[in-house]
C-alpha cells in the first residue's frame, strides 16, 4: 500500500536519541531515510546494552528500523564535498550535533541552501541556535531540568527526580517531525525550502509550562512537586487497594458524583466547597483521604469493577513485563517483529500511526555500519565499485 511521505528523501546525520527516533518515524511514514554515520563507529548508540547475540544495540535497532546507512566523514574534504552532492538530491536534512559544528565542517544552512534551495534543514539540538546558552551540549536529564519538567517531578520530600523514559530528547525529535511536516506542506506550495531550528529546552518547558506557568503566574508562588496528583484537578491520584494500587481520576461534576455514590459518599454531593474543581482542589488532601479509606478496604480487581461499571477513569498499576503483554496493545499491533540481516529475528515496538489509507511500517530492518555504501552512491551519485573502494580505503566512506 502507498505510504504518506513517499519521494520525500532525508538525509539523517543524526546520533543518539531524539534525532533518530524522528527520522525513524518519517521512515515509518514512507520518506526514504539515508543514516549518514562516521566510518570506524558511527552512532555511539550502536554500542549501548543491551545487544544481541549478533552484538547489535538493540535500542540502537529500536531507532533506525526502515533507513539506509551509509558512512562519510565530514573530517576530510571529499567527504564534505559528498556531503552536499547528497544534499542536493535530498528534500529533508536532520541533525542533532552541538550548535555551530555543521558551520564549522563548512555545512551549515546557509552553505547547504546554496546547493539546494529546496532543502528542509532541521537542526535539534540542547538549547537552539540562538540565546546564551547555544553552545551547550545537552543530553536527556540536561533538558528534563532545564526545561522546568524536574522542578514538578517527584514527590514534595523526594530529591530531585527526572521522567524515567528520556522525554526530553524524544520529544525534540517528535517535535522536528511536525516541523519537517508543516515545511513540506509550505515548500509544495511555493518551492522554498527552510532551517528549522528545534530546540529540546523550548520543547519540554513548552509542554511543562502549558500546565504550570498559569499556577506560578497566578499565584507568584513555586508549582508545588506533587506526585501522583493534579495541580489543577481531584480526587485524581494513584491510591492504595488492599493489595496494590489503582489510579482513580476524577474531571467533571457527572464524574464526581458517580464517584460519591460507587463509594457510598453520597452524603457529599452537597458541600459547596466540594462541588466544583476550582474549590474541591483547595481541599485535596481531605479528599483523597475519603477516597483512599474506601479504596484500601478492597482488592484491585474489586474496585476496577465497581468503578468500570460506573463509566470512571481508573487503571491498575501493572509492572513494565504485565505492559509488554498488555492484549490491548497486542491487539495493535505494538510489539513487531523485525529480522535483522546480522541479529536474525527480534521483537521491536510497533508503530503508532494507524492510518487507513497510507499505513505505516515498523517491521523493517536497522542497518549496519554502512551497509549501503554501494547502494546509495552507485543509486544517488553514480559512482562505480571502484571509486567507492577507493573511498573506503582514503576514510572519506
Ligand atoms: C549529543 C551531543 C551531546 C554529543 O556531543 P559531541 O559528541 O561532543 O558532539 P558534537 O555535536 O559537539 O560534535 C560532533 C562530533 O561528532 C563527530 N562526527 C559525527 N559524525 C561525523 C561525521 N559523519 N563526520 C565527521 N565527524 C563526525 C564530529 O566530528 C564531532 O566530533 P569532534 O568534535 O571530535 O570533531 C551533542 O551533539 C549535542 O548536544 N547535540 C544536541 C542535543 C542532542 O541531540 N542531545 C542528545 C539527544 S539524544
Amino acid at each position: 500500500m502507498a505510504k504518506a511521505l513517499e519521494g520525500i528523501r532525508v538525509l539523517d546525520l543524526t546520533r543518539m536519541y531524539g534525532g533518530p527516533l524522528g527520522t525513524m518515524i518519517l521512515a515509518e511514514l514512507g520518506a526514504e531515510v539515508i543514516k549518514v554515520e562516521l566510518p570506524g563507529g558511527g552512532d555511539a548508540i550502536r554500542t549501548t546494552a543491551p545487544l544481541t547475540e549478533g552484538q547489535e544495540s538493540y535500542r540502537f535497532v529500536a531507532l533506525n528500523r526502515g533507513k539506509r546507512g551509509i558512512t562519510l566523514n565530514f573530517h576530510t574534504e571529499e567527504g564534505r564535498r559528498i556531503c552536499k552532492e547528497l544534499v542536493k538530491k535530498s528534500d529533508v536534512l536532520v541533525e542533532n550535533f552541538t550548535p555551530g559544528v555543521m558551520e564549522r565542517f563548512g555545512l551549515g544552512y546557509r552553505e547547504l541552501e546554496k546547493h539546494n534551495p529546496r532543502l528542509i534543514y532541521t537542526s535539534i539540538s540542547g538549547f537552539g541556535h540562538t540565546g546564551p546558552s547555544r553552545h551547550r551540549v545537552a543530553f536527556d536529564t540536561i533538558i528534563q531540568a532545564m526545561g522546568g519538567m524536574i522542578s514538578i517531578n517527584g514527590h514534595p520530600d523526594s530529591p530531585p527526580t527526572k521522567v524515567g523514559s528520556a522525554i526530553a530528547d524524544f520529544l525534540g525529535g517528535i517535535f522536528a517531525d511536525l516541523a519537517i511536516l508543516a515545511a513540506l506542506q509550505y515548500r509544495s506550495r511555493t518551492n522554498e525550502g527552510q532551517f528549522i531550528d528545534m530546540s529540546m529546552q523550548d520543547c519540554v518547558w513548552y509542554i511543562t509550562a502549558i500546565q504550570f506557568l498559569p499556577y506560578y503566574l497566578a499565584t507568584g508562588k513555586e508549582p508545588p512537586r506533587i506526585g501522583n496528583r493534579q495541580l489543577e484537578v481531584t480526587p485524581f491520584n494513584i491510591y492504595k487497594a488492599k493489595d496494590g494500587y489503582i489510579v482513580i481520576g476524577v474531571v467533571t461534576v457527572a464524574q464526581w458524583h458517580r464517584l460519591l455514590e460507587v463509594i457510598g459518599r453520597e452524603d457529599l454531593k452537597d458541600i459547596p466547597e466540594y462541588y466544583s474543581q476550582a474549590t474541591r482542589i483547595e481541599h485535596t488532601e481531605e479528599i483523597d483521604a475519603i477516597v483512599e479509606a474506601w479504596t484500601k478496604q478492597r482488592t484491585v480487581d474489586e474496585i476496577l469493577k465497581l468503578l468500570n461499571d460506573a463509566d470512571l477513569a481508573c487503571s491498575p498499576v501493572p509492572t513494565f513485563g504485565q505492559v509488554a503483554n498488555d492484549p490491548q496493545l497486542a491487539s495493535r499491533d505494538m510489539q513487531v517483529e523485525i529480522e535483522q540481516s546480522i541479529s536474525g529475528k527480534l521483537k521491536m515496538p510497533g508503530s503508532v500511526f494507524k492510518m487507513s489509507k497510507t499505513p505505516s511500517d515498523a517491521t523493517q530492518q536497522a542497518p549496519f555500519l554502512g551497509q549501503h555504501n554501494a547502494d546509495v552512491y552507485s543509486e544517488l551519485l553514480g559512482y562505480d565499485q571502484k571509486t567507492i573502494t577507493q573511498l573506503q580505503q582514503e576514510g572519506v566512506i
